[in-house]
């Protein structure tokens, strides 16, 4: 043996308050539900393609997304009134999709982190082609163009969220969650 210390499995912890919710955000076959399951148990996690699921009985039947998104909503909001930390497990790619969960987040006064998994289109390619639900590849790319639009606007950082994480595919293995203590209501912003 060298006296070389071990290699660190994590190389970076994500702050995280015991009562947040947690966005992520990335295309479709970019990580995220293998990064949620890696590191939280499954009833933390929310996910669109449960809704799905849950309502019709099809993760990839995109006709039920109303009823799905309904209940992914209901679930998320139900949680947070509780102070359970939460991962919202959909895209949220779209302007729309992240102003309800900040808005669901708001209401419940919790602070909303974003977990940002930047996955070049190759990766997306491949990650989806070695899956058993497959998205067709123009989706992908519809993906991986808004993604860039969104990090080239920089948009994220004027949404107002408690911290925002960018995260490469290749680190996503090596960024692991640190839960902290939740949010202290009653601690005033500023002195009287
Ligand atoms: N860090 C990783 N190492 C190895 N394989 C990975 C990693 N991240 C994802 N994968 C694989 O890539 C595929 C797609 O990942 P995942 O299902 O997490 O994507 P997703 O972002 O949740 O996509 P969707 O939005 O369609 O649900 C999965 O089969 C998963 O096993
Ligand atoms: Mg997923």
């Amino acid at each position: 043996m060298s006296g070389m210390p071990p290699v660190a499995a994590v190389e970076s912890n994500l702050a995280i308050p015991a009562d947040a919710l947690v966005m992520l955000v990335g295309a479709s076959g970019s990580g995220k539900s293998w990064w949620a399951h890696t590191f939280f148990s499954e009833t933390r996690i929310v996910s669109s393609d449960r809704c799905r699921a849950l309502v019709a009985d099809d993760e990839t039947d995109q006709s039920v997304n109303r009823a799905a998104f309904a209940v992914f909503y209901t679930i998320i909001g139900q949680r947070l009134s509780l102070r359970r930390l939460t991962i919202a497990d959909s895209t949220s790619l779209s302007p729309f999709s992240r102003e309800r969960l900040r808005n669901i987040a708001g209401n419940a006064e919790v602070p909303l982190h974003v977990l940002v998994v930047c996955t070049p289109l190759p990766v997306l390619m491949r990650n989806n082609h070695a899956r058993v639900r497959r998205v067709p590849d123009p989706v992908l790319k519809r993906h991986a163009g808004q993604l860039r639009e969104m990090l080239d606007s920089g948009v994220l950082e004027t949404e107002g969220y408690a911290a925002v994480h960018h995260v490469p595919f290749h680190s996503l293995t090596a960024v692991a969650p640190l839960i902290v203590a939740p949010t202290d209501r009653a601690t005033p912003i500023s002195a009287p």
